[in-house]
């Protein structure tokens, strides 16, 4: 992409950062009259019927064997230049553009309708008391839940990105609690102290391979795919999910410290810890989670192994019907 896009990227970011910081919409723990149940009074997509996140219930997945591994590129170079690190009011957003940067960060392949470059991450979580994932497995609530925003590469803006469907994916990666801590968290981690009150910024002190982030490549394999939504206003339904099996592991002391570091904005006076920023699930509606390839055997996988080996023998059978000639 020559400097022309990379100069329209910068000019969006902070569209999105604004929009986002002004807007009215709120999560219950901060104000229940502007909680998820009211967002779709300020935009009515957000009451449409391809919001996100969704429960997974592990025993209606529908096995797509086309769902292979998704080539990750530029995962694994910490790019020149600096990220800055947001408290944007309603999470910690890490921003991937770097102006120095001549490589996009990717993603392709692994059934994606195209190839998707990084804008973005940020997190979800809970409060000392509960977990605060968005997607939920079998009715589970996880600790956390990490979100990396990309964006179709055939699209110039997020604007023109959110007028189609394939306009954004997001890899969704769920938290689990463990002994140790993982000091690949240690920058962001550290960094969040910095971004105490809504509208802080920093800029980290060193970019770094985006793949340390992540659970092991080898279970990369195993995700959930489906058709969604933005998980805040305006909820554009523009996002195809993939939703990882593998959660990533961090310490309760590192959990700990995106729940009371970070703060909403102030009411008034009143400072509020940024606790439970998660939208509950949506309904599926007629939509399916798919499982990939590689996800873990479980209910869903006994419906998928029937379809892969059902399909090469329907095939012999309708060819033997309408082709006996064959
Ligand atoms: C929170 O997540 C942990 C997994 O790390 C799980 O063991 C626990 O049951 C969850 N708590 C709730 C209330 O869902
Ligand atoms: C971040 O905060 C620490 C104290 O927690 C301070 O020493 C450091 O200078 C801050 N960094 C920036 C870039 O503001
Ligand atoms: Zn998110």
């Amino acid at each position: 992409m020559g400097p022309t896009g990379l100069g329209i990227t910068f000019l969006t970011l902070p569209l999105v950062v604004r929009a986002a910081a002004g807007g009215q919409w709120c999560y219950d723990s901060q104000d229940p009259q502007c909680g998820p149940s009211h967002w779709k009074e300020l935009k009515a997509t957000c009451g449409g019927n391809k919001q996100s996140p969704v429960n997974i219930d592990r025993r209606r997945l529908q096995r797509d064997s086309g769902l292979g591994d998704i080539l990750f590129e530029g995962y694994d170079q910490a790019p020149p230049g600096k990220w800055r690190l947001t408290n944007n009011g309603h999470t910690v957003m890490l921003s991937l553009v770097s102006e120095l940067a001549s490589e996009h960060i990717t993603i392709s392949g692994g059934g994606l309708p195209g190839r998707y470059r990084a804008l973005q991450l940020h997190f979800h979580w809970g409060s000392p008391a509960g977990n605060g994932s968005e997607h939920t497995l079998d009715g589970h609530q996880l600790p956390m839940e990490l979100h990396i925003v990309h964006m179709n590469v055939k699209y110039r803006t997020l604007a023109e990105a959110k007028g189609h469907p394939n306009g954004l994916a997001v890899l969704g990666f769920f938290f689990q609690v463990s002994e140790t801590p993982n000091t690949n968290y240690n920058t962001i981690v550290v960094g969040l102290r910095n971004v105490s009150h809504a509208g802080d910024s920093v800029d980290l002190a060193s970019t770094f391979r985006l793949s340390t982030l992540l659970p092991r490549a080898g279970r990369l394999s195993g995700y959930y795919r489906y058709q969604g939504s933005l998980t805040t206003p305006d909820c554009s339904e523009v996002v195809v999910w993939t939703v990882f099996e593998e959660p990533v592991e961090i310490s309760r002391e590192q959990l700990q410290a995106f729940v009371s570091t970070l703060h909403f904005p102030p009411d008034g006076s009143t400072l509020l810890k940024m606790i439970n920023n998660f939208r509950p699930p949506q309904p599926l509606h007629s939509r399916k989670v798919f499982a990939s390839r590689g996800a873990t055997a479980s209910g869903g996988s006994l419906h998928g192994g029937h379809h892969e080996l059902l399909s090469p023998l329907l095939l012999l059978v309708l060819l033997r019907l309408f082709s006996p000639v064959l």
